[in-house]
């Protein structure tokens, strides 16, 4: 028994695998093309873990995805690969279009090969997993109800759109040929190994390099936070116990605005590394131009996950953040790491 684990060098895919070898004995099959947003620092925890094994390569490369699927015949593929940054979607939409959309192509197109080669058992056991986003139902109004599964899909950003598209050719792949697969949607995540081009891990390295910490236009969109490690579980329980080519979206009910995360943040910091001037992080807020076409607010109903699968979230967002705060203190070292050439050519051209 082994499961292939597609962007496992990112932010969710490296807990996820972590999570899985600290808690099972089966294998993970490593398969990640190491863009700026994939660090192999963030799994070498793995590097004597014999159940651990690390091939760099594209999930759009159909002849590497046969190959491995020949060699260690996985009972599952869980598929995080994907270009995932909403604001470079923005910049630069064609690695998008070639990873989410195209590269799912492939991949599924390897998948569906090999789930043909399989006997009739293991083809009826075998899972595709499709890791997606609450980004493709758009955005809501302040008053309407957090998405459901049946909400229609409105994507607005390049990302979105890319990652829309991905989820039609997977349930298409069930539809017509049968593929057993499960997708999930899953909010805002937050926690250990967040690459800080995103808003979390950017405020903590920000304020502590004592930079701005800029907050795109009024600071009042929101978002619907999870933990990491609670979006692993959600995905081990739909794995094992999914509705084949059914959608399960992931939440942690917590909504929070943009700026009132920032404070929180800042907050923390205050009392866990104050400034050396004993002001607070908080001077450090600047208001900077809005993203384009920047949701107003996302908020996930997980009741389907809860209800049919009995899956619960462990942390709160206040046990959650307080977590993420110390981790990036105690792995400075991660975040050096991280912040190569590349990642300042971004911030400096991004925040110009
Ligand atoms: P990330 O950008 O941190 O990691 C993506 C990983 O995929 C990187 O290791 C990268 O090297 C790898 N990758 C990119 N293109 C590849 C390719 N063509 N072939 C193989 N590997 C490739 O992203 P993340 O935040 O860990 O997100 C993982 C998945 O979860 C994505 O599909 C994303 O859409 C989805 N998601 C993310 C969030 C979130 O809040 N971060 C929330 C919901 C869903
Ligand atoms: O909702 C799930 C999605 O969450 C995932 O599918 C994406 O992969 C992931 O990147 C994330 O997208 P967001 O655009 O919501 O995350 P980001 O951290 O980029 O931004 C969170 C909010 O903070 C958003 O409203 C934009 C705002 N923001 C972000 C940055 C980077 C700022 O105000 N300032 C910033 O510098």
């Amino acid at each position: 028994m082994t499961i292939l684990v597609t962007g496992s060098a990112g932010f969710i895919g490296a807990n996820f695998v972590l999570d899985w070898l600290a808690i099972n004995d089966e294998p993970v099959i490593s398969l990640d093309k190491l863009t700026y947003a994939g660090n192999l620092q963030n799994l070498a925890s793995l590097d004597n873990d014999e159940r651990h094994t690390f091939v760099h390569g594209d999930i759009g490369d159909g002849e590497l995805v046969d190959r491995l699927l020949k060699e260690y015949r996985p009972r599952a593929i869980l598929n995080f690969a994907a270009e995932s940054h909403v604001d470079r979607s923005i910049h630069g939409p064609e690695d998008f279009i070639q990873t989410n959309i195209v590269g799912t192509f492939r991949l599924l197109e390897a998948v569906r090969a090999y789930w043909n080669s399989l006997s009739e058992a293991d083809a009826a056991a075998f899972r595709f997993l499709h890791i997606s986003t609450d980004e493709v139902y758009g955005s809501l109004g302040p008053n309407d109800p957090a998405f459901r599964e049946t909400n229609k899909y409105e994507p607005n950003s390049p990302y979105s759109a890319s990652k829309a598209a991905s989820d039609h050719l997977v349930r298409a792949y069930h539809h017509t040929y049968g593929l057993p697969v499960l997708t999930t949607n899953c909010s805002n995540n937050y926690g250990p190994y967040h690459f800080p081009e995103k808003l979390i891990p950017l405020v903590i390295h920000n304020a502590l390099a004592g930079k701005p910490l800029p907050i795109y236009g009024d600071g009042q969109q929101i978002r619907d936070w999870l933990y990491v490690k609670d979006h692993c579980s959600a995905i081990r329980r739909v794995l094992e116990a999914g509705q084949l080519g059914e959608t399960y979206n992931v939440g942690g009910w917590n909504e929070k605005a943009n700026l009132d995360v920032v404070h929180t943040l800042c907050d923390i910091l205050d009392q866990e590394k104050a400034r050396e001037d004993g002001h607070s992080y908080r001077e450090q807020i600047t208001l900077v131009k809005d993203r384009p076409g920047h949701d107003r607010r996302y908020a996930m109903d997980a009741t389907r996950l809860e209800r049919e699968l009995n899956w619960k979230p462990a942390e709160t967002f206040e046990t959650g953040i307080r977590k993420t705060v110390r981790w990036y203190l105690d792995n400075q070292d991660w975040v050096t790491n991280v912040t190569s050439d590349a990642y300042r050519e971004w911030v400096g051209k991004h925040y110009a």
